[in-house]
């Protein structure tokens, strides 16, 4: 049995997702940008799939601009957001992704910014009254607080942070790459100025996601060239990638409900099944259902001989699953997510993550195979 419990790093393929693209390589090779049939019918299968999109989100096509994934759709939000409209103040947590982060981090080493880090708690929770104190402190800042956190599940409350900013007048991005597809997002209602998708975190294919930008905001183009994404990215256009986007989009909206309950009864019983067969496992982020991601459990391991071989040995015994245990002090290997909330370096941390495609009997197999390796290496 090979199990693979890594789907926050990425999805498999839906086999609908991909008979949608096949259709699209056999049968468009046009230029979407060309005026002659062959470019009108790759731009219209373009078109129609940002109105499927726009009409899941309840938000009009106009707001969606297609990328190559989370991380160009992130770093168009932050740079931009942040450079044409003159912000030199910005606040995130030390929990967000690389993709944030790094921009940030190198905004601020070229002297662009001011970053300020909002508290957390040891959940991965953010401490909103220390958010109001920074935005108060700082009239007009840029606000990145992502929805799930990718390593540990933690929720953000989106429409606390989107009231707090609305309040301060601060320009908000939201990194959803995490929940697109796997929450109901109305973005008529949300206040975020900039939210994120990858499709491949949903059984979409890789290398293509867009940028959803509020009517309310205005940027300049991040990749300048031609007139693609109506002037916002040059760049001919992924059309299969689009088409599989939109569909597995479509796909994840008609099943959102049975999946959620499927992947949320998984995880629930995961953690019963560690609890009752692995003395000492502890569960890092938030546990209560209504303020973790379903699909994410990362879970803490008692401390054992070649503590940094488990990964390695859920391998060899046939599971693939992500990880990395809190930095240790003065190094900067390891998960900065864990090391954020204070966790134990000493340690094993392993992230499970799960899809509509596994099952009872994955999670079974799993938690078995754990509970011998953690006997033998006590
Ligand atoms: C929260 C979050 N943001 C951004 C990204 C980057 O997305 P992509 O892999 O499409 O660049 C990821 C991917 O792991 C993620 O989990």
């Amino acid at each position: 049995m090979r199990v693979y419990f890594d789907n926050a790093a990425t999805t498999p393929l839906d086999p609908d997702v991909m008979k949608e693209m096949y259709k699209v390589m056999e049968n468009q090779f046009g230029n979407p940008s060309s005026i002659h049939a062959h470019g009108r019918e790759a731009r219209t299968l373009i078109e129609r799939s940002r109105k499927t999109i726009a009409g899941l989100l309840h938000t009009s096509p106009a707001e969606i601009f297609f990328t190559s994934s989370g991380t160009e759709a992130d770093n168009t939000a932050i740079r931009c957001g942040i450079i044409d409209h003159n912000i030199t103040h910005a606040i995130t947590s030390h929990t967000e992704h690389h993709a944030v982060l790094h921009t940030l981090e190198a905004m601020e080493k070229s002297g662009l910014i001011k970053l300020s880090f909002v508290n957390i708690d040891s959940k991965g929770t953010i401490d909103y009254d220390h958010l109001e104190t920074l935005l108060k402190e700082n009239e007009r800042s840029f606000v990145s607080l992502m929805h799930a956190n990718n390593e540990i599940g933690t929720l953000s409350d989106m429409e606390r942070v989107g009231d707090l900013c609305e309040t301060y007048n601060a320009i908000y991005h939201c990194d959803t790459v995490q929940t697109m597809g796997h929450y109901p997002h109305d973005l008529s209602k949300l206040k975020a100025h900039f939210l994120v998708c990858a499709a491949h975190k949903l059984h979409g294919p890789k290398g293509v996601g867009f940028l959803h930008i509020n009517h309310k905001i205005k940027i300049k183009p991040f990749i300048y060239g031609g007139a693609q994404e109506r002037n916002m990215r040059g760049g001919t256009e992924n059309i299969y990638g689009i088409v599989g986007l939109a569909k597995s989009l479509e796909l994840a909206y008609s099943e959102m409900g049975q999946h959620q309950s499927h992947i949320q009864g998984l995880k629930s019983y995961m953690m019963e099944q560690l609890t009752a067969n692995v003395p000492g496992v502890s569960f890092n982020g938030e546990t209560d259902a209504d303020k973790s991601l379903y699909t994410v459990l990362n879970v803490s391991f008692p401390e054992m001989e070649m503590s940094d071989m488990l990964l390695f040995n859920l391998d060899i015994a046939g599971i693939s699953a992500s990880g990395g245990s809190a930095c240790s002090s003065g190094s900067d290997i390891g998960s900065h997510v864990l090391t954020a909330i204070g966790a134990s370096s000493s340690r094993p941390s392993v992230r499970f993550s799960f899809s509509k495609y596994n099952t009872k009997e994955e999670v079974d197999f799993v938690v078995a195979k754990v509970r011998e390796l953690c006997a033998v290496n006590v």
